[in-house]
């Protein structure tokens, strides 16, 4: 398999703090594979996503992407987050587009034919003219997950942008991104996906790293072999989720 991002030895610190929130961190994630990051609240799950969106840059170590090292943001990485961070003067469509603003190789045609292909994706046909205060929590996440997926990104990282939801709508969505992400036509090859929900990691996971500590380091990590589409309450489902939260506990 190939692989698409790798951390080598990564250490972080906040500036304004002398103990690191990360150290001596070695992950990586390959080609259409789907990577879950659990750990305690505060340990750095947040942080370790920035770092390998390019957002922010390691104290020491490397982040490499498709085996360049990561100098800042890259329009193939995108990223979700808790709460959807739309503008809200601007319209659906408008929000969806922004991350193709500066792209002078795309015209205003294909922008906009690019959005309303991830607005029907995302189930917002018929919203492109609507303002986020418009919508639903849920709608406007699925604003958010048309907007990351716009730039065809190659990666796909997600901050617990199901955690606000009430847990049909979040199930809902879960299943769109994990019917994307299985769709080798269709962004993201590769997904990693913060949450606490372990029930949720398990569902969608290939594998599971749990992060612990201060600073916080991988203290496990977890393959789930389990065939696609997963039953939530099998028995080999269940033991899973109960190895992740021994791992996280010990
Ligand atoms: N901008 C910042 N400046 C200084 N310290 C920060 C900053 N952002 C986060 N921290 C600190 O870094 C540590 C890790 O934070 P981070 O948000 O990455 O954790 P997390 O695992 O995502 O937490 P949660 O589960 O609550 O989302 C925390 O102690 C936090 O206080
Ligand atoms: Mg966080």
């Amino acid at each position: 398999m190939t692989e698409l991002v790798r951390m080598e030895d990564v250490t972080f610190a906040y500036t304004n703090s002398r103990t690191p929130v990360l150290q001596a961190i070695n992950v990586h994630v390959d080609y259409a594979e789907f990577v879950g990051i659990v750990g305690p609240s505060g340990c750095g799950k947040s942080t370790l996503l920035r770092l390998m969106s390019g957002l922010l840059k390691p104290t020491s170590g490397r982040v490499l992407f498709r085996g360049e090292p990561l100098n800042g943001p890259n329009q193939r990485i995108s990223m979700m987050f808790q709460s959807p961070t739309l503008l809200p003067w601007l319209t659906v469509i408008d929000n969806v587009v922004l991350p193709l603003r500066a792209r002078r190789d795309i015209t205003d045609e294909q922008r906009s034919e690019l959005a309303m292909r991830f607005l029907d994706l995302t189930g917002l046909s018929g919203y492109e003219r609507a303002y986020p205060r418009e919508l639903s929590g849920g709608m406007q996440q699925r604003v958010a997950l048309a907007r990351a997926l716009i730039s065809l990104p190659d990666l796909l990282l997600l901050d617990e942008p199901f955690s606000n939801l009430d847990p049909l709508t979040a199930l809902a969505l879960i299943r769109e991104i994990e019917h994307m992400w299985y769709d080798s036509s269709l962004p993201p090859a590769s997904v990693v996906l913060v949450s606490h929900n372990v029930d949720e990691i398990v569902q969608l996971s290939d594998r599971i790293i749990v992060l612990k500590g201060r600073p916080a380091t991988v203290t496990a990590e977890i393959k789930v072999e389990l065939e696609r589409p997963r039953v939530r309450r099998s028995p080999e489902f269940l033991s899973i989720v109960d190895d992740v939260i021994v791992l996280m506990g010990n």
